[in-house]
């Protein structure tokens, strides 16, 4: 599948298929003009027969033009008002890639860009369109024997007739097309069965990238010894009963050298498989704990994503993988466990193990001072109950960074809701033995979780990401979102200093 932005000179422009937008004010527009001589009066014609193709969302497809390109014209009814809003231009633009898909149409030439839509500009238009139509041709079929899609959409091209928008829209496709590509990737790993996605498959994939961005990415690995050796109990005692052992990959990516200090981490959940351990989990649905390490995914994308554009930022992604099973040497209730930061967690549920793994990675990257740290992990159920599949939690300790999270959020249209981390939820951790227990009881408990994690945040700003009710969808089928991707990407975006 191949995007392409065209700058367009409509004297000799030719393709076997456009698509144009046509609503009460356009059309008689320029372009629709042009394109209405070059067929002789083609569409002209069959507006008067049919004014209702101008209705919102209505797709008419005009063909055998008098065999003068384009041989088709699909006219997109945009309705009647001056402007189109966002979600209007989602919707057509998901229209317009269902009917090419449906109809076989492989290669088009799209004037949808230069549509006039609310509060968005070229930039923005192009991204979003980019990012829908990525996500509807994503599949994930590599364990099908029959592969379902055989017909592909090769070819899209986005059509600029104003010269000056040219740079403005070839940065806009760079940008969506990483952001693609590390969604995608994402998701991949998120759909991978656990009997392949395994913590040591994570720590392999991680070391691949550093090959292949050998200019800017290096890549550690802490197996199950060294992870224990080195004082992370916490997270050691969550592999435990796992022959799958625990590996955590570091990726470093370094590019801004001048300001060498600025560092911005991303720590992954990985838990390829959560049976919930001795605590073990019902049986009905356990399979979708296979997805227990889209947070670790997500940061493998958004560590793709940041070396494909070579962004001017110092991050370092770490992928905490681990499997949580039960057996004769996992970690079980009753258990204390001493954390690297030195606290004692008294273990009162194996199945809150995400928290265990995340407060032994949120101490060990203490050393390298950072100026920002992100947790994106599959915390809790409670979360997926206070806020559906709709939005992701997130819980900081720094005002600014949530503002920035949420904003990147809103222009991805990967949105997160703030929850409160009032100290007076400490209580809810307490314990009889140990200076608190891993879990909080029934209530808050999104919050609880993320205030357990707080007690290891101290010397950073910080902030929790809990995509427990977004990462993955059983709507139609159980699948992957590739959330929040895209949200992190863009907060690196605004970071490097691209913002439109
Ligand atoms: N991975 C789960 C959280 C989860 C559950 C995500 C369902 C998405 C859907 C996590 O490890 C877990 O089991 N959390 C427990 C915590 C509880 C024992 C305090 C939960 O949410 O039930
Ligand atoms: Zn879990
Ligand atoms: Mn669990």
């Amino acid at each position: 599948m191949k995007f392409k932005i065209k700058n367009i000179n409509l004297k000799k422009f030719s393709s076997p298929c456009v698509v144009l937008g046509i609503s009460e004010i356009n059309k008689f527009s320029k372009l629709l003009n042009i394109f209405n001589k070059s067929t002789k009066k083609y569409i002209s014609d069959f507006i008067l027969k049919k004014d209702t193709i101008i209705s919102f969302g209505k797709l008419t497809l005009l063909y055998n033009t008098l065999n003068i390109t384009p041989n088709l014209i699909l006219l997109v009814g945009c309705g009647k008002n001056q402007e189109l809003s966002k979600k209007e231009f989602i919707k057509i633009t998901s229209k317009v890639i269902n009917f090419l898909y449906e109809n076989q149409l492989q290669s088009s030439c799209w004037f949808l860009i230069e549509l006039p839509v609310k509060k968005l500009n070229i930039y923005w238009k192009i991204r979003i369109i980019t990012e829908i139509i990525g996500d509807k041709l994503y599949s994930f079929d590599i364990f099908k024997t029959k592969k379902s899609n055989i017909f592909k959409i090769k070819k899209i091209n986005f059509c600029i007739v104003n010269e000056c928008n040219l740079k403005e829209s070839e940065i806009a496709l760079k940008h969506s097309l990483s952001i693609l590509k590390g969604k995608n990737i994402s998701r991949d790993l998120s759909n991978t069965p656990p009997n392949i996605c395994t913590p040591f498959y994570l720590s392999e994939k991680s070391k691949l990238l550093s090959e292949k961005y050998k200019e800017t990415v290096t890549t550690e690995i802490f197996d199950a010894n060294k992870i224990k050796e080195f004082g992370m109990n916490a997270y050691f005692s969550v592999g435990k009963g796992s022959n799958n052992s625990s590996y955590m990959s570091i990726i470093n990516y370094k590019k801004n050298f001048k300001l060498n200090k600025k560092l911005i981490v991303l720590i992954g959940k990985g838990v390829t498989f959560d049976s919930g351990g001795i605590s073990i989990k019902p049986s009905k649905n356990m399979d979708e704990m296979k997805y227990d390490m889209s947070g670790a995914a997500a940061v493998y994308g958004v560590m793709l994503f940041a070396a494909e554009l070579n962004l001017p930022l110092n991050i370092m992604g770490i992928i905490a993988g681990s499997e949580n099973m039960p057996d004769g040497n996992s970690f079980r209730p009753g258990d204390v466990l001493k954390t690297l930061s030195g606290k004692t967690v008294e273990i009162l549920d194996t199945d809150a193990e995400g928290r265990l793994i995340l407060c032994d990675v949120l101490t060990y990257v203490e050393q390298f001072d950072p100026d920002i740290v992100i947790d994106i992990a599959t915390l809790t159920g409670a979360c997926v109950i206070a806020l559906g599949n709709i939005v992701s939690g997130v819980m900081s300790n720094d005002k600014n960074l949530v503002n920035d999270l949420i904003k990147a959020g809103k222009l991805t249209e990967d949105k997160i809701w703030e929850l409160p981390l009032h100290s007076e939820y400490k209580k809810l951790l307490s314990s009889d033995i140990a200076d608190f227990s891993n879990i909080g009881g029934p209530k808050a408990g999104a919050i609880s979780a993320a205030m357990f994690l707080s007690f290891f945040t101290k010397k950073y700003k910080w902030a929790h990401l809990d995509v427990a009710g977004t990462a993955w969808n059983t709507k139609k089928k159980k699948e992957s979102t590739g959330r929040p991707v895209p949200l992190l990407c863009q907060f690196l975006l605004n970071k490097s200093g691209y913002s439109y």
